[in-house]
């Protein structure tokens, strides 16, 4: 078997997006009618994956699904997708977890059972080699339990000894402590939304925080939804204020085909101005319909806007 480009730890869940335009969700047993209801493929670790293995990276997944419809409907979308799955594990006691997401255009609310989702152990780490692919990426950190993420330096440690590097997309962390410990010093890539950003940098200032976050020695790039996005790589400060003009429908799992695009430029050895335009033409596709992976771009159609999207270097300085 060829080496993988990329293995993407973390969920694995479908989501049902439900599209309610004007409508205030109401308790009492009332029954109100929504503009649409859909079920895709979700999981921030699952749209990454999707997104590089159309994009054309040999993509693993390493992550949980229950033994059940919801597992059954992953796999096969996954597999459609061409994403390998030899890591991914089948929890017979567990259920699929799973998002329902109320959407209302540019805003939403998630509610998430966790099933699957947090049974990702130590041992699932322990079981993959030291190099498990050439880039090893961990997404949804703080949906993750204790005893994984406690783990999780180590294992990133153990990559980089074999000469893998490594990247960490935590999303939100719903208990709102935004404790990374000793994860930063071993990971190469940090992509945090601005929010996220600057919760663990603990500076409400955008440059302050990238600074907190850089000291770590990783690189940066901070998705800044409808505002493009920001990053520090190697000590080199970039910005992109525009995003490609789409139909826009949703922003589920832009931040994640956003990291699909980053992560595609760097394991093609393009530059860091060419990785961020990647990036957000990437996470910009992805909006233009319901859920995350159905219009995630080609390397194709990635080519189509490079010319287009402007990359600011800012040298050293502040965004
Ligand atoms: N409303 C929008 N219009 C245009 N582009 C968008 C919009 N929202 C997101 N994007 C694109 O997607 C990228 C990532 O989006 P966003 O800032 O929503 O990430 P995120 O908060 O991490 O998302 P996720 O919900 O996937 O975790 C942005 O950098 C931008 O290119
Ligand atoms: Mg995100």
């Amino acid at each position: 078997m060829s080496e993988l480009d990329l293995l993407v730890v973390g969920d694995v869940n479908p989501d049902v997006i439900v599209t309610a335009l004007g409508v205030q969700p109401e308790f009492g047993q009332v029954e109100q009618l929504v503009d649409s209801a859909s079920l895709v493929m979700g999981g921030s670790a699952a749209i990454t994956a999707a997104g590089a293995a159309r994009l054309g990276l040999r993509v693993g997944l390493c992550g949980v699904v229950g033994d059940d419809d919801l597992g059954q409907l992953m796999m096969v979308r996954l597999t459609e997708t061409g994403v390998d799955l030899r890591h991914l594990r089948v929890d017979a006691y567990t259920p699929t977890g799973m998002s329902v997401i109320l959407n209302r255009g540019d805003d939403r609310a998630v509610l998430t059972a966790s099933g699957t989702i947090s049974a990702l152990s130590p041992d699932d780490l322990d079981a993959l080699p030291d190099r498990p692919a050439r880039h090893v990426h961990a997404a949804s950190y703080y949906l993750m339990s204790d005893a994984f993420r406690d783990v999780l330096p180590a294992a990133f440690g153990r990559f980089r000894s074999a000469g893998a590097t490594t990247s960490l997309d935590t999303n939100w962390d719903p208990h709102e402590r935004w404790d990374l410990s000793a994860l930063l010093a071993e990971t190469d890539v940090f992509l945090p939304n601005e929010a996220e950003l600057t919760a663990i940098g603990r500076s409400p200032i955008l440059d302050r925080a990238i600074e907190v976050v850089s000291e770590n020695g990783c690189d940066v790039a901070v998705k800044r939804g409808p505002q493009g996005a920001v990053a520090q790589i190697a000590g080199q400060r970039l910005r992109v204020l525009r995003t490609p003009p789409v139909d826009f429908v949703d922003a589920v799992g832009a931040g994640d085909s956003f990291d699909a695009g980053f992560l595609t430029g760097r394991l093609l050895g393009r530059d860091p101005g060419q990785c961020l335009a990647m990036a957000v033409i990437a996470g910009t596709l992805s909006t233009a319909s319901t859920g995350g992976t159905d219009s995630q771009p080609t390397a194709d159609e990635v080519e189509l806007w490079m010319s287009s999207v402007k990359v600011d270097d800012l040298g050293g300085g502040p965004a």
